[in-house]
């Protein structure tokens, strides 16, 4: 059996998750879901980062004990994830004693190894992106060249992990892994930001004098490990290096790293080499996807526009009837639909209301709703296989889904692989007006409405598999109103003619259509 190891970034606690959160960890779950659909063995980690600097400012702010206030952030994300239907296996906090333990031994090790050393350190400090910047770094006004903001100038004995030693080495793997940082925009800029700076080696403590909220170092008590050496080591703690070698050594390396642009040079380029140091393997793939903006702004505090995944869906499922489930689902499904991944995407309700209405209303959910009606006014709801011939018109639709479905969704690539699932869907809609099974009923061709019935229930279900990754709420609604009892999803089950009997149990319609004044 194939394993498969998926990982998202873990996330800093000083504020409350917003949709480009949401985002990251819904392509992670359709693409987790899809593998163990396909029958891999798989392992998809999340979690907390939850030192540093900013979290520490960010509990003085509201005057409380920063266990208290990272306690109380780390349920908030917890909450978001159940809401969204998240399947992951497990929640890596960077507080975790295991976490902690795991970071001491490598540094201890990289220390022995000579890959660590202390020395002094001049630079620039942005709390904000908890990164280091060397002066020629900065932006025209000497502000952080990333966020923008004032970055305080660092001058301090420090402990360095030599990530030059590793530059020639790293250059020529990547020369020889194309395939290593995926978008190929996003490999080509980290070759070309290692063509432009030489490496200069990564500072990785904190003294205890200026920022006490971390690990301590092992080497030396008087300081604390940076947040980034500690925090990309996660991906690893949290699959039991160090403590459970038979997972570790199981799951390892990560089949994808599934990041944001903005986090692209930690990922691949010091944690690659974090890892050499070490001696271990290199994960297979970094994803880096693009950014949500808000009505064609960037999301920021300052303007107002963050988006709050939980007001959403409550909005959402207000304007859905109260069904809190659909309306995560109908998020999900934007947030797969909207953007394809790697490229930057704009967020507006009004768009987020019009996929709602014109590919889940009117394409799947009237799909579900008539097909079942008429499942029930022609048959009784009993829909027995007397034919399970596949109708030419499905066809090239459905062999258009099944051949290419798979090797999109196993890469994450659920924008394109949805337009087959709903090529597919809107072909049957097609259908069931061109054979005008009325019709068939006046005229008493009961074995044409026989067929008919049994293909349009078949598509259906069909349907429900390919939607489950992206969608599991709405896909277990279809398989209980076709009666179907599907324990365990899986891809071997998504193949025509394989149901004996439908017996339909309708529900509410899936998606009412949302009037929007
Ligand atoms: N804690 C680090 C990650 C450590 S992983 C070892 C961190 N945390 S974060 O909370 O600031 O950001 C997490 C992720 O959110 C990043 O991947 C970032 O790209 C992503 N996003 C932040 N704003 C975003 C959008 N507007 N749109 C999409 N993703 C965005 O960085």
């Amino acid at each position: 059996m194939n394993k498969f190891y998926l990982t998202t970034p873990i996330y800093y606690v000083n504020a409350n998750p917003h949709i480009g959160h949401a985002y990251t960890n819904v392509i992670c779950d359709c693409l987790a879901r899809f593998r163990r659909m396909r029958g891999e063995k798989v392992f998809f980690l999340t979690g907390s980062d939850e030192h540093g600097e900013k979290i520490q400012q960010a509990a003085l702010k509201e005057g409380l004990d920063v266990d208290d206030f990272i306690g109380g952030k780390v349920e908030i994300f917890r909450q978001l994830w159940k809401k969204l239907g998240l399947s992951h296996d497990f929640f890596v906090r960077t507080s975790w004693p295991e976490h902690k333990r795991v970071v001491k031994g490598i540094i201890e090790k990289l220390y022995q190894n000579g890959d660590i050393y202390k020395s002094r350190y001049s630079a620039f400090y942005c709390v904000g992106c908890e990164t280091f910047w060397t002066k020629v770094q900065l932006d025209q006004q000497g502000n952080c060249p990333e966020c923008g903001r004032i970055s305080e100038q660092i001058s301090e004995e420090n402990y360095f992990f030599k990530l030059s030693k590793y530059e020639s080495w790293f250059k020529d793997y990547l020369e020889k892994n194309p395939d290593f940082i995926k978008p190929r925009i996003r490999y080509n800029e980290v070759k070309k930001f290692l063509e432009g700076h030489p490496l200069t080696d990564l500072c990785v403590s904190r003294p205890k004098k200026r920022i006490s909220w971390g690990i301590s170092l092992p080497i030396d008590e008087d300081y604390i490990v940076y947040v980034w050496f500690d925090a990309l080591i996660n991906y690893i703690s949290g699959i039991g290096y160090g403590s459970d070698q038979e997972k570790f050594n199981t799951f390892w390396p990560a089949d994808v790293h599934y990041i944001g642009k903005d986090i692209l040079r930690h990922h691949a380029v010091f944690w690659p080499i974090m890892l050499k140091a070490m001696g271990l393997e290199l994960p297979r793939c970094i994803f880096a996807h693009g950014w949500w903006k808000i009505e064609e702004e960037k999301m920021s505090k300052s303007k107002g526009n963050i988006v709050n995944p939980f007001n959403l869906i409550d909005q959402l499922s207000g304007l859905m009837g109260g069904n809190q489930e659909m309306a995560a689902d109908a998020f999900r499904y934007f947030l797969m639909r909207e953007i394809p991944a790697g490229l930057d995407g704009n967020f507006s309700l009004r768009a987020l209301i019009g996929r709602i209405n014109s590919d889940l209303a009117n394409d799947l959910g009237n799909l579900v709703y008539r097909s079942l009606n008429m499942a029930c006014k022609y048959a009784q709801g009993k829909v027995e296989s007397t034919s399970r011939q596949v109708p030419p018109e499905f066809e090239k639709s459905l062999m258009n889904l099944e051949e290419n479905y798979g090797f999109l969704a196993q890469e994450g690539n659920f924008f394109k692989a949805l337009d087959y699932l709903f090529e597919f869907i809107r072909r049957i809609n097609k259908y069931i007006e061109e054979v005008k099974p009325w019709n068939l009923n006046k005229e008493k061709k009961e074995k044409q409405l026989a067929h008919f019935l049994y293909s349009i229930c078949e598509g259906i279900k069909i349907v429900s598999f390919y939607l489950y990754p992206v969608m599991p709420k709405a896909s277990l609604s279809i398989q209980r109103q076709l009666g179907i009892d599907s324990k365990t999803f899986s891809l071997k089950q998504a193949r025509w003619g394989m149901t004996d009997v439908f017996q339909i149990k309708k529900e509410k319609p899936l998606f009412p259509r949302i009037d929007v004044n």
